[in-house]
């Protein structure tokens, strides 16, 4: 009985070593443990065994017993373990796979010169501010001292919404509101970026909207050397250390004088390119002092105070300063030409 006994412990093990799913450990278990397992046989062998042997043998059934559970049970871990770790595998994750690529936006490149230029006058203390696109022909032009018969209105060709309203022509009328919102006549730093509009054909350098950065200075001492050294400061930070400016007398209705600013030309230098047309200056922007009749106008005592006002082109720094040839560049959205900045 001890060796059958043996004998089932061994065929035991070895189906259980052989199971593959949790179902043949189910089957096994029953083999050997169910109601009519092999074991219920040695129990009906136990009944005819001399009495003083019976307690032996039991034990001996019971413990087979004991041990061929605890071999299923381990069995079962086993196998939970491994369907786990199968699981665990199929959906194991590639950390050494490259992540997907995805692009970056940014900025367009007038957005950046408009930036770039913001960031120049408000490190010299400049406030930034805002005026309507749809604007007033008394600001626009007559409180700049340009009356409806002037013949310098020709210059900005204007969209005309009435005879009173237009699209302005130039940030210019930002200094007329802001002249006229200065009460107190406090000190006044003041630039203003923002789109204009002309009656013009479009073609590589001129488009009917576009956009200017105005600048006004208004207080009790500002002369032409305050705008000089300011236009050579800007001259330097838009187009690199080594620039130097040149003004040129012109005409402004709004001021007076008037100059027109060359800057050295940052491709050769100021020998003489393409860039510049051999005269080695390339004109950035016009400027002067505030006419008189610009501040009267406004209110303002023109012999208690004085300022500077200056108009920039802000597509036309930015071409020059990218090497854009052609404005409509700057309108269309074409990816090829905005990713390049
Ligand atoms: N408003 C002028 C234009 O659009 C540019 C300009 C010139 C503005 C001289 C100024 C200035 O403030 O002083 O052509």
């Amino acid at each position: 009985m001890k060796n059958k006994l043996n004998e089932m412990i061994i065929q035991a093990e070895k189906s259980i070593m052989s199971c593959k799913t949790y179902n043949d450990v189910l089957d096994v278990k029953a083999k050997y443990l169910g109601k009519k397992s092999d074991f219920n046989d040695l129990m009906q062998e136990l009944k005819n065994l001399p009495n003083e042997e019976k307690p032996l043998f039991g034990k001996l059934i019971n413990e087979a017993k004991q041990e061929i559970s605890k071999l299923i049970d381990e069995k079962r871990e086993e196998l939970e373990k491994s369907k786990i770790n199968d699981l665990l595998k199929a959906q194991a994750i590639d950390i050494s796979l490259p992540g997907r690529d995805f692009t970056l936006g940014h900025k367009h490149v007038l957005t950046k010169t408009v930036e770039e230029i913001e960031d120049i006058f408000v490190g010299l203390g400049y406030e930034i501010k805002e005026g309507p696109e749809i604007e007033s022909d008394l600001y626009n032009f007559e409180m700049l001292n340009l009356p409806k018969d002037h013949p310098a209105r020709e210059m900005q060709d204007s969209f005309y919404i009435t005879e009173e309203i237009l699209m302005r022509t130039h940030t210019s009328p930002v200094q007329v509101r802001s002249l006229l919102a200065n009460a107190e006549r406090k000190p006044m730093k003041i630039i203003c970026p923002g789109v204009v509009y002309r009656k013009d054909d479009d073609d590589q350098t001129h488009s009917h909207q576009f956009m200017q950065v105005e600048a006004l200075v208004v207080d009790e001492l500002t002369t032409l050397a305050d705008l000089k050294g300011t236009l050579l400061l800007i001259a330097k930070k838009l187009f690199g250390e080594n620039r130097e400016i040149r003004l040129r007398p012109s005409y402004f209705p709004f001021t007076e004088p008037s100059v027109e600013v060359d800057v050295s030309c940052f491709k050769c230098n100021g020998k003489g390119c393409s860039m510049c047309k051999s005269t080695g200056w390339i004109e950035i922007l016009g400027a002067g002092m505030v006419n008189n009749n610009v501040l009267q106008a406004a209110g303002y005592d023109p012999m208690k105070y004085q300022g500077f006002a200056l108009g920039m082109g802000i597509e036309r720094i930015a071409m020059l300063k990218y090497g854009i040839e052609d404005i409509r560049l700057l309108y269309t959205n074409d990816l090829r030409f905005n990713s390049q900045f």
